[in-house]
């Protein structure tokens, strides 16, 4: 049977990259708001613990035990089977980003401190915070710019397996557009 043209287009809002993308744009806002508590820390600013565990709970939460597991478990095995041995290695990167992304964030923690930062201290958190933050925009851009175009095209069957792939994953978690609120909270507090 032939699609309407507004079954279409609620298909293509429904795509496995699409979603994926829809969380990286929300990712990248709360990479802006890390930046930016980073950036006050820095200038002498009491540390803001609440604030700073809320931003690194959807990083551990989300980001890598959703985002990540998704792409992992679900698209990147997908996107090397279709895109063959070129896609494959670029999978292998991606997968040691992610690693290495996961090992930046743990290092962020480290900087609790029920008395307070040092200079030095608040220093090194900035510069966590910013080279975190730069792995992982980079690594979002080659996703959408080499991997993801490989997983585009496929056919509405296999899209909405993959979708019902990505439900299971998420199913005990908070979603994407869950996180959004406390999000909004946090833009409201410290982007200009
Ligand atoms: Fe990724
Ligand atoms: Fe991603």
């Amino acid at each position: 049977m032939e699609l309407e043209r507004s079954d279409s287009a609620v298909l293509d809002l429904v795509t496995p990259v699409a979603l994926l993308k829809r969380e990286h744009a929300t990712t990248r806002r709360m990479l802006d708001v890390l930046l930016a508590l980073a950036r006050r820390v820095e200038a002498g600013a009491d540390f803001p613990s609440g604030d700073a565990a809320a931003i690194l709970s959807f990083f551990r939460e989300f980001v890598e035990q959703v985002h990540h597991r998704r792409e992992n478990l679900v698209i990147y095995p997908f996107a090397a089977m279709v895109g063959g041995e070129e896609s494959a290695e670029i999978v292998g990167q991606l997968m040691a980003d992610h690693d290495e992304t996961k090992l930046l964030m743990h290092s962020l923690t480290v900087f609790w401190e029920p008395n307070g930062l040092l200079p030095d201290e608040r220093r090194s958190f900035a510069e966590v915070a910013r080279t975190y933050a730069n792995r992982l925009l980079k690594h979002m851009e080659i996703e959408e710019r080499v991997l993801f175009p490989v997983a585009t095209d496929i056919p509405g069957d296999e899209a909405i397996r993959l979708v019902g792939e990505f439900e299971r994953i998420g199913v005990d978690r908070r979603s994407c557009e869950d996180w959004v609120v406390e999000l909004e909270r946090l833009e409201a507090e410290y982007i200009d």
